[in-house]
């Protein structure tokens, strides 16, 4: 690996995530500094940048070199357009406010980012802007670790079984939120490997999340009972990475490989939690 001089990292688990010093993601990167990153990324598919200060723009540019950013369902106006792809997620009402009512909100369940769509996605860039004293940590559990460590009757029961995600199950499991018909023109249920294989390392991966509605071929509910047990052995300890914010900080993660979700162990209706959000768009096959 080609890395510049001034760009260090150090691992944060022997297996998964590493801190990279050393770059100002204000700046164009160069050729030299984004493969390093680029490096970085495909090997411990978590990377933290501590002390960044960027916009918007700044955080659209960086998560341009990777692929192309994309845009979220939900509609805030009413003229069935789609969220800027750069936006933030936070505990705040309409008036700025934090507030409870936003704990029923999909990001508290563990998921990949956009494992609905046909190709998923490969990375978020999640930007932390302001932060609760303590708590509010993000935990990030690896699908790769999740499968190797199955039992190999398991590995041998789920060999070559597919899976649907499907953005609708999730609003009406867990946001209790219809679709509108126009909503579900826009995300149809896809089918995806449960054991796909990571495209640049080729390790094999436990794919879930709260996407995950049923199992092809299974009766729904044996379907279900498996997509639970699978998940509750991916997001063990052993397998999880707890993110502690700090303001300033840039985390990117690979949602091929890994399943997150944010924590609401602080006081939600009193301190703010705002970070900035962008996800990249993934590859078929992912
Ligand atoms: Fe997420």
């Amino acid at each position: 690996m080609n890395v510049p001089a001034t760009l260090t990292s150090k691992p944060i688990t022997p297996r998964l995530g590493a801190e990279v010093y050393g770059v100002d993601l204000r700046d164009h990167l160069s050729e030299v500094q984004f493969s390093a990153i680029h490096d970085l990324f495909q090997k411990h598919h978590l990377l933290v940048f501590p002390g960044q200060q960027i916009d918007a723009e700044q955080q659209g540019a960086f998560a341009e070199r990777f692929g192309t950013p994309d845009p979220v369902v939900k509609t805030e106006a009413n003229d069935g357009s789609y969220r800027n792809a750069v936006h933030t997620v936070t505990n705040l009402n309409d008036q700025g406010e934090p507030t409870t009512s936003m704990v029923i909100n999909a990001n508290y369940w563990w998921h990949s980012d956009r494992a609905y769509r046909p190709a998923g996605s490969l990375a978020t860039m999640l930007y932390g802007i302001e932060l609760p004293p303590t708590g509010g940590d993000t935990l990030f559990a690896d699908l790769i670790q999740a499968y190797e460590s199955l039992p190999e009757s398991m590995k041998r029961r789920i060999e070559g079984l597919k899976v649907v995600h499907s953005y609708e199950f999730m609003r009406d499991t867990i946001m209790k939120l219809p679709l509108t018909d126009e909503e579900r023109k826009k995300v149809m249920p896809v089918v995806h490997d449960l054991v796909p294989v990571h495209p640049v390392t080729g390790e094999k991966i436990l794919f879930l999340g709260m996407y995950a509605s049923e199992i092809v071929g299974l009766p729904l509910a044996e379907g279900r009972d498996l997509i639970t047990e699978l998940q509750e052995h991916a997001t063990q300890p052993q397998f999880v990475l707890a993110h502690k914010w700090r303001p300033g900080d840039l985390v990117m993660w690979d949602n091929r490989c890994l399943i997150h979700k944010a924590t609401s162990d602080y006081a939600v209706g009193q301190y703010r939690r705002v970070l900035r959000r962008v996800v990249v768009q993934g590859k078929q096959p992912f």
